[in-house]
């Protein structure tokens, strides 16, 4: 199996499992306790049918779409994720490049392992900064400050992560950051020389937003003691309100997913918010964000930018997202699977499907814009 026989979200997903040592496959493949939650997000998409309209003339498709201010040629982007050099030695400076080639959006984590800064020198495509709200207040303006000093655009606060959900898969494998792997494990590496020849030779792992705040041990902390010693689970609408005006900018909250906290994030003058249940991976039996959606965009979609992200697979889930008022839409596992597979070129090629079928399909609903796409084209199982 090679990039060109990947046309598809699972297509990429086999090439990945093929490349990468099954703790790090794992890793990104796996959910909370029982996935059950994973699993219904894309499922989400499969209860809701499309109603299209003919005949109405669509000859050029306009995929763009504007969010938190930026202008995007397409409304899926790529949401941050952790430790994407770890996947592949290119990581963040493939999905950047990416991104920018197709005119989107892309996020760079505080637990990247490429600078927020190189990239965005580099590249001139909107890049948003998740962060984590750490005990240390202090720490967290001081990120603030370098994030808008490198000309950050969005800030985009992760909400659903005040301690690490229940990974078994991880457990299993003894995945962490350095490797503490279970022998088992070390096995699934030995499998794989290829990801092991390209790890150790390039640039050394590292997380440069993190490096020069944390005392990593030398690089021994583990994500796991990153989450439960550095995180502040205390964090309240307070603290935040205090961070969305020190920020004076885009500021986003991803992991919001009751129409209570939607209407807080609107008081304290958050301008997005990301309908997220982190890919499942945090709260099991937690609610698809796409089922969730149309009673958040009915409370506060005039007075806010909705968004959502987890489980998005296919060009019609967008589409789907959209119709019912999302204002863009985030993947992970969908740009993170062709970045193991195949480095820039799989994440281009990923994008490129994804934007080849949200044309498609929007072609074949009958609508020339994303503004045509309404609520009233979609029914309920
Ligand atoms: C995860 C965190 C790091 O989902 O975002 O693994």
């Amino acid at each position: 199996m090679r990039l060109k026989d990947c046309h598809n979200y699972h297509d990429f997903r086999q090439l990945a499992k093929r490349r990468l040592p099954g703790p790090i496959f794992n890793y990104i493949d796996g959910g909370a306790d029982d996935e059950v939650t994973q699993q219904r997000n894309s499922d989400a998409f499969a209860a809701c049918d499309l109603v299209p309209n003919v005949l109405r003339g669509v000859k050029d498709i306009d995929l763009s779409v504007t969010v938190m201010g930026q202008k995007l040629a397409m409304p899926l982007y790529c949401s941050p994720t952790a430790l994407q050099r770890l996947f592949h030695h290119q990581g963040e400076r493939a999905v950047a490049a990416a991104a920018a080639k197709h005119g989107t959006m892309f996020g760079v984590s505080s637990l990247g392992t490429v600078s927020l800064e190189e990239l965005r020198k580099k590249h001139d495509t909107p890049q948003v900064y998740q962060f984590y709200f750490h005990k240390d207040r202090g720490l967290n303006s001081a990120m603030m400050q370098r994030a808008k000093e490198a000309g950050v655009e969005v800030m985009m606060l992760t909400v659903d992560s005040i301690t690490g959900g229940n990974r078994e898969r991880d457990l299993r494998t003894g995945f962490s950051i350095p490797f503490k792997l279970t022998l088992g494990g070390i096995m699934q590496f030995a499998i794989k020389p290829m990801w092991g020849i390209n790890y150790v030779t390039h640039e050394s792992f590292s997380l440069p937003q993190l490096d020069e705040h944390i005392d990593m041990d030398g690089g021994a902390m583990s994500i796991g003691r990153y989450f439960s010693e550095m995180l502040d689970p205390a964090m309240n609408w307070d603290d935040v309100a205090k961070m969305v005006q020190e920020w004076d900018g885009q500021f986003c909250l991803k992991g919001i997913m009751s129409v209570e906290d939607a209407k807080k994030a609107v008081e304290i003058g958050c301008t997005g918010i990301i309908l997220s249940n982190h890919g499942g991976r945090q709260l099991d039996g937690s609610r698809a964000p796409f089922d969730q959606l149309k009673e958040i965009v009915d409370a506060v979609g005039d007075k806010i930018d909705v968004i959502m992200d987890s489980g998005i697979q296919r060009g019609s889930h967008v589409v789907k997202a959209l119709a019912l008022g999302a204002k863009a839409v985030g993947g992970g596992r969908c740009y993170l699977y062709p970045l193991a597979a195949a480095g820039q070129p799989g994440v281009e090629r990923a994008l490129s499907l994804m934007k080849a079928e949200i044309q498609r399909d929007m072609m074949l609903m009958g609508c020339q814009s994303v503004s045509d796409l309404h609520e009233g084209m979609l029914r309920f199982r």
